[in-house]
């Protein structure tokens, strides 16, 4: 099938490259004509497993481009993603900016063939509603309507458009973006129409077994309120799983239990599931505090206080704050104080910063007189100090841990369980090891003279 993919970033450029990679003709389209030259040279501007190989083995044998020409994508696609950012605004409700400037630009596109145009970016619910009228707009160009988005297009639109929006959000998470495209738990799909359902069914279908083998996957098909749904309270469910985790482990420092222990046990009952209970110094990334936000937003907006949620977000907030206060405990006065961070990521095995932690947490302790060295494997250094200036970046681990007062794990990369902790007491001008990530041996920790602080870990 002809598939165009509207906005590179990472939801865009796994998705297209993967469709390509089970044989369909991808054009990926962004506005960043620079972004769009790299990427047709094969250099993949985030950090994600096996991506790299899929883009240049599929733009070599030509069923991957990527072009900076949004009627080109639109005019030659039977279907056609929209995959931009939905960035927070400041109240917590996403912007929608660039969804709407390219909804209206497909439309000033359209002729007259039938599209399926898919909402993969994570949007309010009930925009699927919403980008059909935009389409629409953008189609009939209706006199004094400005079409953001399709510049020089003013003239009236002389086809009606043929076209239906459909709701396929995405469950992919970063780090293994591409292994979790190839092996979904399920496939959503919200639409209002057979014929969507069944060009959508055709672009999946290597991933939905043929009959009468039956289907390897579940396609769920819903409504597109539902499907919208469906990913918001998939994310708001796991962010809340965290954070209950999270909770039980502030008790069960306090009462010297062990919160492993606890998680280990609790996810044996299969009603609850061990996966997402691992107690941390919070949860970050560019999907659950956007997305738990804006769910709370959706439900402000219908008149309702979304009660569970805030208080996600809010044991989130503390559990970040928990770091400072356990170094505030150990060292008193911070002011004029070193302190290492292993680890900018939000998570192991991605570059991306966006709502980590680790800065978060370097940040205020800049903003309380410390100085702060940091490590991380992955995440380049310039853009690191380009989030905060005041922080120092090292090349390894043990450099940031030279002769600083103490030490914070913040993301569990594994090659931070690979050190020596004997060395790495050296390092320290004091002993203290804050593992924001319960990724260290607090045995050998302790055994190496370090003085060991987990999370929910007695
Ligand atoms: C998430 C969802 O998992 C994915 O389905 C959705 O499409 C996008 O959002 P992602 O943001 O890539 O994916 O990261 P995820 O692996 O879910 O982790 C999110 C955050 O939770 C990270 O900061 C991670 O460190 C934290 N986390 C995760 C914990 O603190 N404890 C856990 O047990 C699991």
């Amino acid at each position: 099938m002809r598939v165009g993919v509207i906005g590179t970033g990472y939801v865009g450029l796994v998705t297209g490259a993967c469709l390509a990679a089970v044989g369909h003709r991808v054009r990926c389209m962004d506005n960043d004509a620079l972004k769009i030259e790299r990427l047709r040279r094969g250099v993949i501007p985030i950090h994600e497993p096996g991506l790299e190989d899929i883009v240049q083995r599929t733009s070599a044998n030509g069923s991957l481009e990527f072009t900076a020409d949004l009627a080109e994508v639109a005019r030659g696609s039977e279907i056609i993603f929209i995959t931009v950012g939905t960035p927070s605004r400041a109240d917590g409700s996403p912007d929608l900016t660039a969804v709407r400037a390219v909804a209206r630009g497909i439309g000033s596109h359209l002729d007259g063939s039938y599209r399926v145009i898919v909402n993969k970016s994570t949007v309010p619910v009930g925009s699927g509603n919403w980008v059909r009228m935009l389409v629409e707009e953008g189609a009939r160009q209706l006199e004094g309507a400005t079409v953001v988005g399709a510049p020089g297009v003013s003239t009236a639109h002389p086809v009606e458009p043929a076209f239906d929006v459909v709701s396929n959000p995405e469950f992919l998470r970063e780090g293994s973006a591409v292994w979790d495209t190839f092996n979904p738990d399920r496939i959503v799909i919200g639409a209002e129409c057979e014929q969507a359902v069944a060009v959508m069914r055709e672009l999946y279908a290597h991933w939905i077994a043929p009959e009468p083998l039956g289907r390897a996957l579940p396609l769920v098909v819903t409504d597109l309120a539902s499907a919208e749904m469906i990913k918001y309270a998939a994310n708001a469910f796991l962010a809340t799983k965290i954070s209950f985790v999270n909770e039980m482990a502030n008790i069960c420092e306090r009462v010297g239990a062990d919160v492993q222990q606890v998680a280990e046990a609790i996810g044996l009952d299969k009603r609850i599931g061990r996966a997402f209970l691992n107690a941390g110094a919070g949860w970050g990334g560019s999907c659950f505090p956007k997305d738990v936000s804006a769910l709370v937003s959706t439900g402000r907006e219908y008149g309702y206080e979304c009660a569970l949620l805030k208080a996600t977000l809010s044991v989130n907030e503390a559990q970040k704050q928990s770091v400072v206060e356990k170094l505030q405990r150990e060292l008193r006065i911070l002011k004029g104080r070193t302190v290492a961070i292993w680890g900018l990521a939000f998570k192991p095995h991605t570059d991306d910063i966006r709502c980590a932690p680790a800065l978060e947490v370097a940040e205020q302790l800049v903003a309380l007189g410390c100085r702060v060295v940091a490590h991380d494997p992955v995440v380049p250094s310039e853009r690191a100090r380009e989030q905060l200036p005041e922080m120092q970046v090292a090349a390894d681990p043990l450099a940031a841990a030279a002769q600083a007062d103490a030490l914070v794990v913040m993301t569990e990369w594994p090659l931070y369980s690979e050190i020596d902790l004997s060395v790495l007491r050296r390092r320290l001008r004091q002993p203290i090891l804050i593992d924001g990530r319960n990724c260290l041996d607090a045995a050998a920790a302790r055994a190496a003279g370090l003085t060991y602080i987990g999370v929910g870990r007695p």
